[in-house]
């Protein structure tokens, strides 16, 4: 135990051997990588190659089959989520989603709120902010991402990419140590995805364990200091980001990179 503790205090997130079925179908088949506190992982991959599901297990959102994830003193395993060997309730569970953000490719913001009301709820009603405090931290997170004038508007009213801020931004609000971020900029446009592409290097992943899931290659190249590639369920690279980029292990990721003119 102690062993582990020493062994894990420079790992952010550690899969061991995790796999995932949704019935038959093995989605995620073993898949073991320690992820240093810190890192920005651009997770790679074509679709249906498991990408979501392994960002979902960490979140708790998709419970493993086998195996486990180590995510500061949690370990989620099959049989639900254990601390210093002792099972979590779902509120303690609830309580370490919270330090965890989670930004999809549909922005999921509230309709019926004003952008205001959208960062603000949660940090009022889970950290007990007061709303003066959750305000003025709101109005300095909509200033960072751009949308300070934004603050009275109904989503409906904004474009997807001004969507997708305020949901980074919203994210942030809760001051999670990790993000994860599942195809950020998939439903925008692509005049609409640089400026958000530009609030999730800027802003989203500065200080914190980032893991993005993107087809944006070269993105990932700028940002990333570690990669991840799935295929069918396995992965078949993991290391630092120049590591991977310029010397890729397997001959499929060379021709996916090449594809991709990098
Ligand atoms: N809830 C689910 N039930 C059944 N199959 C699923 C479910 N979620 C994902 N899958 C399947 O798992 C595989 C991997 O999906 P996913 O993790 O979404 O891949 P990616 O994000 O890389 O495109 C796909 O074949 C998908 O159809
Ligand atoms: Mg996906």
């Amino acid at each position: 135990m102690t062993e582990d503790k020493a062994v894990l205090t420079d790992i952010c997130i550690d899969f061991r051997n995790v796999r995932k079925s949704f019935g038959k179908l093995e989605v995620l088949k073993g898949i073991t990588a320690a992820i240093p506190k810190g890192a920005t992982v651009a997770v790679l991959g074509s679709s249906g190659s498991g990408k979501s599901t392994l960002v979902r297990c960490i979140n708790h959102l998709e419970k493993l089959s086998e195996g486990e994830i180590q995510v500061a003193d949690a370990v989620l395993g099959a049989k639900g989520v254990y601390r210093d060997g002792r099972r979590l309730s779902e509120h303690k569970i609830a309580h370490y989603r919270t330090d965890i953000g989670m930004v999809f490719q549909s922005f999921n913001l509230f309709r019926h709120l004003t952008v205001l009301k959208n960062l603000i709820e949660a940090p009022m009603g889970v950290l007990r902010q007061s709303r003066a405090e959750a305000t003025e931290n709101a109005m300095d997170l909509l200033r960072k991402v751009g949308l300070p004038e934004k603050a009275d508007a109904y989503p409906h009213n904004l474009s997807g990419g001004q969507q997708q801020r305020i949901a980074i931004a919203r994210s942030l609000m809760m001051r999670p140590s990790i993000m994860l971020f599942d195809e950020p900029t998939s439903a925008l446009d692509p005049e609409l995805t640089g400026e958000v592409l530009n609030v999730v290097r800027d802003l989203a992943i500065g200080g914190r364990t980032s893991l993005i899931v993107t087809h944006e290659l070269t993105f990932a190249r700028d940002v990333a200091s570690h990669v991840m590639v799935l295929d069918h369920g396995l992965l078949t690279e993991f290391g630092p980001a120049a590591e991977v980029f310029t010397n890729p292990k397997s001959a499929r990721t060379q021709r996916f990179f090449q594809s991709a003119g990098l």
